[in-house]
């Protein structure tokens, strides 16, 4: 199926891994409290592409930050997902391709890229596992 079940047991707040869906990159990312605060207080409409991090999350699991690994600009790979965490200076994720920069809800921020990462389509299974796709 093209559907892609994910352990996420052992992620601890602050770590982020890269899976693969539909053979592209996925990251899932347990945010910190101090991460989703970050985010929490940029004002929505100062974004390119405006979104809130719980229109990007699931309700009760803000924490989980699920987003295509894929910049939105040319489609390389950003860095911040298990790579010696190269976060960007907004904490999330910076793609070395150009220079796109992502903050901790994965919104672009900075950088050549026109949207936000994209969050698949996925579901919390358990606890402990999510179902993209
Ligand atoms: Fe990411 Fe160009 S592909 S900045």
């Amino acid at each position: 199926e093209s559907s892609t079940e994910i352990d996420i047991s052992q992620i601890a707040p602050g770590q982020a891994i890269k899976a693969v869906f539909r053979k592209q990159p996925v990251f899932v990312r347990n945010l910190t409290p101090t991460e989703i605060s970050e985010a929490d207080k940029v004002p929505v409409s100062s974004l390119r592409d405006p979104q809130t991090l719980e229109e990007r999350t699931k309700p009760g699991k803000t924490n989980w930050l699920i987003t295509m690994g894929v910049c939105t600009h040319l489609g390389c790979v950003p860095l911040g997902a298990g790579e010696g965490e190269v976060k960007g200076e907004f904490g999330g994720y910076f793609c070395p391709c150009h220079g796109s920069v992502y903050d901790t809800a994965a919104r672009i921020r900075k950088g050549p890229a026109p949207k936000n990462l994209e969050v698949p389509p996925y579901e919390f299974t358990s606890d402990t596992v999510v179902k993209i796709g």
